[in-house]
Protein backbone atom coordinates (compact mmCIF):
# COMPACT_ATOMS: atom_id res chain seq x y z
CA UNK A 1 0.00 0.00 0.00
CA UNK A 2 1.81 3.32 -1.06
CA UNK A 3 2.16 5.81 1.31
CA UNK A 4 -0.17 8.76 1.30
CA UNK A 5 0.67 12.04 -0.76
CA UNK A 6 1.64 14.78 2.17
CA UNK A 7 1.64 18.87 1.16
CA UNK A 8 4.11 20.15 3.33
CA UNK A 9 5.06 23.78 3.87
CA UNK A 10 8.89 25.02 4.80
CA UNK A 11 8.21 27.97 6.48
CA UNK A 12 11.30 29.65 5.19
CA UNK A 13 9.04 31.98 2.62
CA UNK A 14 6.69 32.73 5.80
CA UNK A 15 6.79 36.41 7.63
CA UNK A 16 9.29 35.68 10.38
CA UNK A 17 8.20 38.82 12.63
CA UNK A 18 4.53 36.32 13.14
CA UNK A 19 5.83 32.88 12.96
CA UNK A 20 3.01 31.79 15.59
CA UNK A 21 0.52 33.10 13.37
CA UNK A 22 2.18 31.95 10.26
CA UNK A 23 2.12 27.85 11.02
CA UNK A 24 -1.08 28.02 12.65
CA UNK A 25 -2.95 29.45 9.24
CA UNK A 26 -0.66 26.48 7.69
CA UNK A 27 -2.38 24.71 9.82
CA UNK A 28 -5.82 26.05 8.93
CA UNK A 29 -4.78 25.31 4.91
CA UNK A 30 -4.69 21.96 5.67
CA UNK A 31 -1.03 20.82 5.68
CA UNK A 32 0.39 17.41 6.85
CA UNK A 33 2.98 18.71 9.15
CA UNK A 34 5.58 21.93 8.74
CA UNK A 35 9.27 21.07 8.08
CA UNK A 36 11.69 24.07 9.41
CA UNK A 37 14.94 24.61 7.40
CA UNK A 38 17.23 24.59 9.60
CA UNK A 39 20.95 25.79 7.87
CA UNK A 40 23.81 26.87 9.89
CA UNK A 41 25.67 29.11 7.63
CA UNK A 42 28.42 26.30 6.85
CA UNK A 43 27.17 23.38 5.51
CA UNK A 44 24.75 25.71 3.67
CA UNK A 45 25.63 29.50 3.05
CA UNK A 46 22.25 30.90 4.69
CA UNK A 47 21.42 30.86 8.51
CA UNK A 48 18.60 30.49 9.89
CA UNK A 49 16.11 28.84 12.71
CA UNK A 50 17.69 28.07 16.14
CA UNK A 51 15.90 25.93 18.08
CA UNK A 52 14.16 28.50 20.00
CA UNK A 53 12.25 29.76 17.19
CA UNK A 54 10.89 26.40 16.82
CA UNK A 55 9.91 26.08 20.56
CA UNK A 56 8.35 29.49 20.35
CA UNK A 57 6.09 28.42 17.41
CA UNK A 58 5.10 25.06 19.02
CA UNK A 59 2.30 26.05 20.86
CA UNK A 60 0.59 27.70 18.07
CA UNK A 61 -0.14 24.68 16.14
CA UNK A 62 -0.70 21.10 16.28
CA UNK A 63 0.71 19.54 13.25
CA UNK A 64 3.88 17.68 13.35
CA UNK A 65 7.00 19.54 13.10
CA UNK A 66 10.41 17.86 11.05
CA UNK A 67 13.50 19.63 11.05
CA UNK A 68 15.45 19.35 7.58
CA UNK A 69 18.61 20.07 8.96
CA UNK A 70 21.45 21.33 6.99
CA UNK A 71 24.09 21.76 9.41
CA UNK A 72 27.55 19.77 9.26
CA UNK A 73 26.77 18.74 13.10
CA UNK A 74 22.84 16.93 13.60
CA UNK A 75 24.99 15.07 16.26
CA UNK A 76 25.68 17.93 18.30
CA UNK A 77 22.28 19.88 17.96
CA UNK A 78 19.74 16.87 17.51
CA UNK A 79 18.31 17.00 20.87
CA UNK A 80 17.92 20.36 21.32
CA UNK A 81 15.60 20.22 17.77
CA UNK A 82 14.09 17.39 19.55
CA UNK A 83 13.49 19.16 22.53
CA UNK A 84 11.97 21.91 20.88
CA UNK A 85 8.84 19.85 19.63
CA UNK A 86 10.37 18.31 16.04
CA UNK A 87 8.96 14.90 15.83
CA UNK A 88 11.30 14.01 12.75
CA UNK A 89 14.97 15.15 12.21
CA UNK A 90 16.32 15.08 8.81
CA UNK A 91 20.08 14.94 8.58
CA UNK A 92 22.14 15.02 5.08
CA UNK A 93 24.33 11.67 4.44
CA UNK A 94 26.99 14.14 3.12
CA UNK A 95 27.27 15.61 6.50
CA UNK A 96 27.69 12.37 8.46
CA UNK A 97 30.79 11.09 9.02
CA UNK A 98 29.16 8.18 10.54
CA UNK A 99 25.50 8.21 9.28
CA UNK A 100 24.46 4.84 10.40
CA UNK A 101 25.46 6.58 14.10
CA UNK A 102 23.86 9.15 13.42
CA UNK A 103 20.67 7.89 12.33
CA UNK A 104 20.66 5.23 15.40
CA UNK A 105 21.37 7.85 17.69
CA UNK A 106 18.35 9.66 16.79
CA UNK A 107 15.83 7.23 17.16
CA UNK A 108 17.31 6.57 20.19
CA UNK A 109 16.40 10.07 21.34
CA UNK A 110 12.82 9.35 20.78
CA UNK A 111 12.58 11.15 17.42
CA UNK A 112 12.15 9.97 13.98
CA UNK A 113 14.98 9.75 11.99
CA UNK A 114 15.09 10.76 8.06
CA UNK A 115 18.24 11.35 5.92
CA UNK A 116 18.42 13.89 2.37
CA UNK A 117 20.35 13.17 -0.50
CA UNK A 118 22.16 16.59 -2.29
CA UNK A 119 21.45 16.70 -5.81
CA UNK A 120 25.00 15.11 -7.00
CA UNK A 121 24.96 12.80 -4.79
CA UNK A 122 24.01 9.04 -5.66
CA UNK A 123 20.81 6.97 -3.86
CA UNK A 124 23.13 4.33 -3.16
CA UNK A 125 24.16 6.54 0.00
CA UNK A 126 21.05 5.30 1.71
CA UNK A 127 20.97 2.20 0.51
CA UNK A 128 22.49 0.72 4.17
CA UNK A 129 20.64 2.69 6.47
CA UNK A 130 16.69 2.55 5.05
CA UNK A 131 16.26 0.35 7.83
CA UNK A 132 17.30 3.60 10.34
CA UNK A 133 14.68 5.67 8.82
CA UNK A 134 10.80 6.45 8.40
CA UNK A 135 12.16 8.64 5.68
CA UNK A 136 14.25 9.38 2.39
CA UNK A 137 14.21 13.30 1.07
CA UNK A 138 16.08 13.82 -2.57
CA UNK A 139 16.27 17.42 -2.85
CA UNK A 140 15.51 18.86 -5.98
CA UNK A 141 17.28 21.88 -5.62
CA UNK A 142 20.86 22.88 -4.21
CA UNK A 143 20.06 23.37 -0.61
CA UNK A 144 20.33 27.00 1.38
CA UNK A 145 17.66 28.80 -0.30
CA UNK A 146 13.96 29.25 -1.10
CA UNK A 147 12.99 30.22 -4.32
CA UNK A 148 14.92 28.29 -6.76
CA UNK A 149 14.25 26.28 -10.36
CA UNK A 150 13.36 22.25 -9.95
CA UNK A 151 16.15 19.94 -10.76
CA UNK A 152 13.93 17.75 -13.02
CA UNK A 153 16.73 15.32 -13.53
CA UNK A 154 16.28 14.41 -10.17
CA UNK A 155 13.50 12.71 -10.86
CA UNK A 156 15.40 9.05 -12.28
CA UNK A 157 16.76 9.41 -8.86
CA UNK A 158 13.67 9.49 -6.69
CA UNK A 159 12.22 7.12 -8.60
CA UNK A 160 15.96 4.88 -8.18
CA UNK A 161 14.54 5.73 -4.21
CA UNK A 162 11.25 4.23 -4.53
CA UNK A 163 12.76 0.93 -6.35
CA UNK A 164 15.07 0.86 -3.26
CA UNK A 165 12.23 0.81 -0.80
CA UNK A 166 9.94 -1.41 -3.05
CA UNK A 167 13.05 -3.85 -2.97
CA UNK A 168 13.12 -3.69 0.94
CA UNK A 169 9.75 -3.72 1.34
CA UNK A 170 9.81 -0.28 3.13
CA UNK A 171 7.11 1.35 0.75
CA UNK A 172 4.14 1.11 3.46
CA UNK A 173 5.97 2.39 6.15
CA UNK A 174 8.74 4.61 4.55
CA UNK A 175 7.81 8.18 3.13
CA UNK A 176 9.49 9.43 0.11
CA UNK A 177 10.29 13.26 -0.30
CA UNK A 178 11.26 15.83 -2.54
CA UNK A 179 12.04 19.34 -2.13
CA UNK A 180 12.99 22.44 -3.86
CA UNK A 181 10.94 24.17 -6.76
CA UNK A 182 8.33 22.03 -6.04
CA UNK A 183 4.69 23.89 -7.52
CA UNK A 184 1.74 23.13 -9.82
CA UNK A 185 3.99 22.97 -12.50
CA UNK A 186 6.41 20.56 -11.33
CA UNK A 187 4.57 18.15 -8.69
CA UNK A 188 3.32 16.00 -11.18
CA UNK A 189 6.66 15.01 -12.31
CA UNK A 190 7.84 14.23 -8.68
CA UNK A 191 4.77 12.63 -7.72
CA UNK A 192 4.93 10.38 -10.77
CA UNK A 193 8.62 9.67 -10.42
CA UNK A 194 7.91 7.99 -6.83
CA UNK A 195 7.89 10.69 -4.59
CA UNK A 196 4.23 10.80 -2.34
CA UNK A 197 5.93 13.85 0.32
CA UNK A 198 6.10 17.08 -1.19
CA UNK A 199 7.31 20.17 0.60
CA UNK A 200 6.92 23.44 -0.92
CA UNK A 201 7.40 26.98 -0.25
CA UNK A 202 7.08 29.82 -2.66
CA UNK A 203 4.38 27.74 -4.29
CA UNK A 204 2.41 28.35 -1.38
CA UNK A 205 2.68 31.80 -0.58
CA UNK A 206 2.45 33.42 -4.17
CA UNK A 207 -1.03 31.75 -4.59
CA UNK A 208 -3.29 34.76 -4.95
CA UNK A 209 -6.09 32.82 -4.15
CA UNK A 210 -4.27 31.78 -0.63
CA UNK A 211 -2.54 28.89 1.67
CA UNK A 212 -6.04 26.35 1.38
CA UNK A 213 -5.94 26.78 -2.59
CA UNK A 214 -2.43 26.11 -3.22
CA UNK A 215 -2.37 23.32 -0.77
CA UNK A 216 -5.38 22.29 -2.40
CA UNK A 217 -4.03 22.49 -5.30
CA UNK A 218 -1.28 21.11 -5.21
CA UNK A 219 -2.75 17.58 -3.46
CA UNK A 220 -5.06 17.18 -6.01
CA UNK A 221 -2.16 17.44 -8.74
CA UNK A 222 0.47 14.80 -6.97
CA UNK A 223 -2.55 12.40 -6.49
CA UNK A 224 -3.82 12.45 -9.90
CA UNK A 225 0.33 12.15 -11.29
CA UNK A 226 0.29 8.64 -8.97
CA UNK A 227 1.89 6.08 -11.09
C1 LIG B 1 16.38 24.69 0.28
C2 LIG B 1 15.08 24.70 1.00
C3 LIG B 1 13.95 24.97 0.00
C4 LIG B 1 12.62 25.14 0.64
C5 LIG B 1 11.52 25.05 -0.39
O1 LIG B 1 17.41 24.51 1.19
O2 LIG B 1 14.89 23.44 1.66
O3 LIG B 1 13.93 23.90 -0.91
O4 LIG B 1 12.45 24.21 1.62
O5 LIG B 1 11.71 26.13 -1.24
P1 LIG B 1 10.77 26.41 -2.51
O6 LIG B 1 9.52 25.60 -2.35
O7 LIG B 1 10.52 27.87 -2.46
O8 LIG B 1 11.57 25.98 -3.69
Amino acid sequence: MARPIQIVPSVLPADFSRLGDEVAALEAAGVDQIQWDVMDGQFVPNLTFGPDVIKAARPHCTVPFEAHLMVYTPDVLAQQYIDAGCARLIVHAEACTHLHRTLSNINSMGARAAVALNPATPASMVEHVLDLVDLVLVMTVNPGFGGQAYIATMEPKITEVRKMLDAAGLSDTVDLEVDGGIGPTTIQGAAAAGANVLIAGSALYRDPEGLEHAVTELRSLAEAARV
